[in-house]
């Protein structure tokens, strides 16, 4: 087989996006106004879900979802579960929330946070558990939403990885209270850089609204996209102006009016970026048994379907080789590889002032040693997938022999 290149993560901007982008210049507002509400209503369309509140990233979306439990009583001591295996923005997003991580182990077959660890986890002052449906695999949602129920809790799905998953026939960010994407390059539907919201409550999307101008009273349509300057009688209402009373701590991180136009043209795309992605990883998925018990993958079960976001590979104990070997070679190869992340709390230097040692999470560490992912997006094609393939027999069979 010769020689191909697999690029990670490549973004082909649909044509409607320039025309929309042009709109939006000529129209001379390009800050979050008209084009960032059609986002928004298409995304939550898209999910069946009553709110979508579009921000600058998926870090963003993380940290709002979780910064209006303030609004509810929490204070910086108060604690979050999140899996301590994640892209370290799920940790770094708590911290910017001003609320205190709680790390709990992953389970090795799914990848995400190990269900049966949670509740042990669970203390007083725990308000919220944030689990992360990585490389798109399902988290356990039905067992996390009964703990959450009987401890008056909010699930906040970290769905960053998660466009086009679904989880006994709903999809991510449909399931927990919120929902947080990632709308990033990589990810199925993309802004370029960009996050987006999902929630049920009216009350919650109002917050999230003021969280991402500043913490603004402001809560009216017109005021908040910017898309009229016309007199507004409930502004001096209160004998101050509402536009610049801000009863709470607020970020800054509003989508623009160019990034949404983008975002618009990938709704339309959805259907065929997600069809091309899923087939893409279920060729893999479907032809990886071989390679046991050297190397292993997820799975996919009959009640879900996995968001086809990546194709992790896991480098088992059986194996003569490591992870960096292998992405060597796949790399030398053409193959871009990334890699499974890594434990949050005992892996990332930046986390070390929260004090855990070496060996507290040891399947979230051995992911982070041993773990790797490759692209499955939609530039490529199943001539791709069966290089990649190719590839891992090739090495196998040079060094297992
Ligand atoms: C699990 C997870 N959470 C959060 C994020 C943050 O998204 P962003 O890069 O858009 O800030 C990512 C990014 O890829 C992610 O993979």
């Amino acid at each position: 087989m010769s020689k191909m290149t697999v690029p990670f993560g490549t973004i082909s901007i649909p044509p409607r996006a320039r025309t929309l982008i042009n709109e939006a210049l000529d129209a001379k507002r390009v800050s979050c106004g008209r084009f960032v509400r059609q986002f928004e209503q298409g995304f939550a369309e898209l999910l069946g879900v009553p709110h979508a509140v579009a921000v600058a990233t998926g870090t963003d979306a993380d940290a709002l979802a979780l910064a209006l439990l303030h609004d509810y009583g929490a204070t910086p001591e108060s604690e979050v579960i999140i899996p301590s295996l994640s892209f370290v923005a799920t940790g770094n997003a708590v911290l910017h929330a001003r609320l205190t991580p709680k790390f709990v182990d992953i389970d090795r077959k799914t990848l995400n946070i190990d269900v049966s660890r949670i509740e042990e986890a669970v203390t007083e002052r725990t308000k919220a558990i944030m689990p992360v449906h990585l490389m798109g695999k399902p988290a356990e949602m039905d067992t996390i939403m009964d703990i959450a129920a009987r401890h008056g809790l909010t699930v906040v799905e970290d769905a960053a990885e998660a466009h086009g998953m679904l989880y006994k026939g709903r999809p991510a960010g449909s399931i927990g209270h919120l929902g947080a994407f990632s709308l990033y390059v990589a990810h199925i539907i993309s802004t370029i850089e960009g996050g987006v919201i999902t929630c049920r409550s009216e009350e919650h999307a109002e917050i999230l609204i003021s969280l991402r101008s500043h913490g603004r009273a402001c809560s009216c349509p017109s005021c908040v996209l910017s898309t009229t300057q016309t007199y507004c009688p409930k502004r001096f209402k209160d004998g101050q102006d509402i536009r610049f009373t801000f009863p709470r701590v607020g970020y800054s991180c509003k989508m623009n009016e160019l990034e949404a136009a983008v975002g618009l043209a990938n709704i339309d795309a959805y259907e065929d970026i997600v069809n091309t992605r899923y087939a893409n990883l279920k060729y893999v998925l479907d032809r990886f048994d071989r390679f046991a018990p050297f190397l292993s993958t997820i799975s996919e079960e009959p009640w879900e379907k996995i968001g086809p976001h990546a194709i992790p590979v896991v480098v088992n104990e059986a194996a003569s080789f490591t992870r960096d070997e292998l992405a060597a070679y796949l790399e030398q190869n053409g193959v871009e590889t990334r890699t499974l992340f890594a434990s949050m709390p005992t892996q990332c230097p930046g986390f070390a002032y929260l004090g855990h040692r070496p060996g507290e999470f040891p399947v979230a560490e051995y992911m982070g040693k041993n773990g790797l992912h490759i692209g499955c997006h939609h530039d490529l094609g199943i001539a791709e997938m069966e290089y990649f393939l190719h590839l891992l027999e090739k090495f196998l069979t040079a060094r297992q022999s």
